[in-house]
């Protein structure tokens, strides 16, 4: 099948038209990138495990803490888990700070066994799973970009000023306010709000920040460190683009789950793509 073949309309039995909406190249990254930012997501928490404090600072600096999880034991020898965010503190006890081992025990770390990778507290392991598929990420999101911009999809994606006014009436077509959508193209207003920001916010940005935490790549491109604030403000950029991806993927499957799960899974896999009663010719 040719990856950068236009949209062509395939007969379907119940005449609904059903159009081949995204390339091989599209549906090959998608489901890498979704495999990919799980071992991310799991490996970087490792990493954090190791000095699980954020700074707003340039070097570690308690006074410019924004977050750190600390865990230990009281006087009386009971476990205490502890999350200070800001001025705030909060106890957390067996579910950060003081928690699951990963080995089947309990002890002072940040993240729980369960949502880190390795299980254990290995964080020579944890760098070399996330340089891996850190990179694999960037070969992957650049594959994306060229493929996108042959077959003219990424200005599909991209918000236009053209676009603001139909945001409104399409959050309130969502909220089941308003019966029609407004008219869109292959993807409505809301959906390029998000994937806009996906692509050209924070993903430019958890792969400029990683980049300034590699030690390889601080040495030869110090400045990138240095525009980012210092290596402790990297880390905390790096962290920040982590929970607007995180974020990113609540929103993305809760659209997948209430537009047509079935049409939309298969999509990814096959390409092909059951048009609604709204979405004109799907481009
Ligand atoms: C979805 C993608 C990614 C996620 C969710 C993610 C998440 C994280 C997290 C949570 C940390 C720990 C931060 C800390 O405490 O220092 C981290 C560290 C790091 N990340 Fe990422 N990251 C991603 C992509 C990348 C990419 C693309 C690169 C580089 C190409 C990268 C390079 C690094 C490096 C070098 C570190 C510090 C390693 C160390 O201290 O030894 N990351 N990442």
């Amino acid at each position: 099948m040719d990856a950068t073949a236009g949209p062509a309309a395939i007969p379907a039995s119940d005449a609904t038209p059903l159009v081949y909406r995204h390339s091989v190249t599209t549906r090959v990254t998608h489901w890498l990138f979704a495999a990919a930012f799980v071992v991310l997501v799991m490996s970087g928490l490792q990493i954090f495990n190791a000095s699980p404090n954020l700074d707003a600072s340039d070097k570690s600096n308690p006074a410019r803490r924004v977050l750190a999880i600390d865990g230990g034991t009281d006087s009386a020898g009971r476990p205490v888990g502890m999350v200070q965010f800001f001025g705030l503190h909060l106890t957390t006890t067996h579910l950060l700070g003081f928690t699951d081992d990963g080995q089947g025990g309990e002890s002072a770390r940040a993240f729980p066994g369960w949502i880190t990778w390795p299980g254990y507290q290995d964080l020579a392991s944890g760098r070399r799973w996330h340089l891996f598929f850190g990179w694999m990420m960037v070969l992957l999101g650049a594959a994306y970009f060229v493929a996108g911009i042959r077959r003219h999809d990424l200005e599909k994606i991209v918000l236009r000023p053209s676009d603001l006014p139909k945001l409104l009436p399409m959050q309130l077509y969502y909220l089941k306010l308003r019966k029609e959508p407004p008219e869109h193209g292959k993807y409505n207003p809301l959906q390029k709000v998000a994937y806009t920001t996906v692509l050209f916010v924070f993903t430019p940005l958890i792969v400029i920040s990683g980049l300034a935490l590699a030690p390889g790549m601080d040495a030869i491109a110090s400045p990138l460190t240095a525009v980012l604030g210092g290596r402790q403000f990297a880390r905390l950029w790096h962290f920040l683009a982590m929970i607007g991806l995180i974020g990113f993927v609540f929103v993305h499957m809760t659209l997948v789950l209430s537009t047509g799960v079935v049409n939309n899974i298969r999509s990814m896999f096959t390409g092909r793509y059951k048009l609604g009663p709204h979405e004109g010719t799907g481009q």
